[in-house]
């Protein structure tokens, strides 16, 4: 598997197993079969519910702690430094585990500035090997990064050949902040995994449009966790280190963009009130 190294010098593998929307039953099997197939990058969040079920996966697995790279990341309403401090510990108790090894803010909205202090402490002790954001724009990750100690490792933003952000990715890059792919499919929407050009890019290389994609997401060094529920598509997601897209595949495919989110826009005055008010049950 191949790694990236991140702005405190952590590795972290370029490709990992999402787990958004896998109800809390499903998902010991699903993460069971995932470290089966070979992935060792997992992604959850507190606000996905099933952090129980993916430490008791990674309990039983018997896959050494060391070799895992464990991702999860803090809800809205846990804003504040102690409410941060203490989702936090919640979290890992719910994992099974004494340290994460990338601790995410989950949305750009509330007192993030508080949670931010928070997860600096976090990291100092080593609970978290590396910490950073998602959902940040551009904006409020250049504030973040330059009125605070640590800049975040990761930014963990929608990025698919529909919404491809090049711009952004490379302002990320050179705050050295490592673009983490959500959505890498975009779940299938706009028809991805019919559209023609990457069905034809994939036949000529005998690999499928999902595979197409993160190998894309690969070459242009951005971290992707595909989620998917059966156990073939785990192995065909992580079956993509053999071939390589030709120069005039990756401009094929620059061609997709659509300059927008598959999803919703997190400056939509709408979403940032939805968002901001959501809680946890
Ligand atoms: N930070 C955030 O705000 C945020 C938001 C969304 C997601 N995420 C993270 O990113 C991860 C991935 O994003 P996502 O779950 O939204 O969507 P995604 O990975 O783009 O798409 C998942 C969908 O694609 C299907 N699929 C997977 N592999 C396939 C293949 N090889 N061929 C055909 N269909 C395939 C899955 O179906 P089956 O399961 O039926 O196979 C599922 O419907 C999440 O699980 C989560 O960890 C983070």
């Amino acid at each position: 598997m191949d790694h990236v190294t991140l702005n405190n010098g952590v590795t972290m593998p370029i490709l990992g197993f999402g787990v958004y929307q896998v109800g809390p039953e499903e998902t010991h099997a699903a993460v069971a079969a995932a470290l089966d197939a070979g992935y060792r990058l997992l992604d959850t969040a507190a606000a996905y519910g099933n952090e129980e079920a993916v430490g008791a996966a990674i309990a039983a697995s018997g896959v050494p702690r060391e070799e895992l790279f464990v991702t999860t990341t803090l809800w809205v309403q846990d804003a504040g430094e102690e409410h941060t401090l203490r989702a936090f510990d919640a979290s890992l108790t719910k994992l099974g585990l004494d340290h994460v090894d990338l601790y995410l803010i989950h949305q750009p909205f509330g007192d993030y500035y508080s949670e931010w202090r928070a997860m600096e402490k976090i990291h100092a002790q080593g609970r978290a090997r590396a910490i950073g954001v998602s959902n940040f724009s551009a904006a409020r990750l250049l504030d973040l990064a330059l009125n605070n100690e640590v800049v975040p490792a990761v930014n963990q933003i929608e990025t698919n050949p529909f919404h491809q952000r090049t711009e952004y990715h490379e302002l990320l890059r050179s705050e050295g902040v490592q673009i983490e792919s959500w959505g890498p499919f975009a779940e299938g929407r706009n028809g991805m995994f019919a559209n023609p050009h990457l069905t034809e890019i994939g036949a000529a290389h005998g690999k499928s449009v999902a595979q197409v994609v993160l190998r894309w997401l690969l070459q242009r060094g951005v971290v992707a966790i595909p989620k998917t529920v059966s156990p073939e598509r785990m192995a065909q997601n992580l079956d993509v280190f053999d071939f390589v897209l030709s120069d005039a595949d990756m401009a094929r495919i620059a061609t997709l963009d659509e300059g927008g989110s598959q999803f919703f826009d997190h400056d939509d005055p709408e979403m940032v009130r939805r968002l901001s008010t959501h809680r946890l049950g």
